[in-house]
């Protein structure tokens, strides 16, 4: 899959293990930036994420201290559905239910093996449509 990954100075070493641990996985990795701990903010990358989610990503994964502001801002962009993650079962139900495409961490909170573990099952797991169709829709319409 080819996945575009960003992350703000607080997040940049665990987005290098995490663009390794994707390669290893098989996938393409479209490292966004930052690419040094020098202070940035964080939306300058998370819209970077967003918009290519929007365009031809299958996924993002954005990190930042603790998440938060990186999913606030790719959920301002039309189609996009991030979720801060922090245990496996939200990693599976945000895709099995909420059909999320971007994965936020927060890098002051989760070590990279839990990140590595988390980001597995979320792209490992499926939508399931039905009933949850006509929900993701409703957040869809107010795009
Ligand atoms: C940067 O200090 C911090 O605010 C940022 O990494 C993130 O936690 C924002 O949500």
């Amino acid at each position: 899959m080819r996945i575009a990954i960003a992350s703000d100075h607080g997040g940049v070493e665990a987005k290098s293990s995490l663009i390794r641990f994707l390669k290893d996985q098989g996938h393409e990795a479209l490292d966004m930036g930052t690419h040094n701990s020098e202070s940035c903010d964080y939306p300058d990358y998370a819209s970077a994420v967003a918009k290519a989610v929007q365009g031809d990503a299958d996924y993002g994964v954005l990190v930042c201290g603790t998440g938060i502001g990186m999913a606030m801002t790719a959920n301002r962009f039309a189609g996009v559905r991030a979720a801060v993650i922090a245990d496996a079962f939200s990693a599976s139900m945000c895709r099995e239910h909420n059909n999320a495409n971007v994965i936020c961490f927060g890098a002051r909170l989760l070590a990279v093996p839990a990140m590595e573990r988390f980001l597995d099952v979320f792209l490992k797991t499926s939508f399931a449509g039905g009933r949850h169709e006509g929900r993701v829709a409703k957040i869809n319409s107010y795009d």
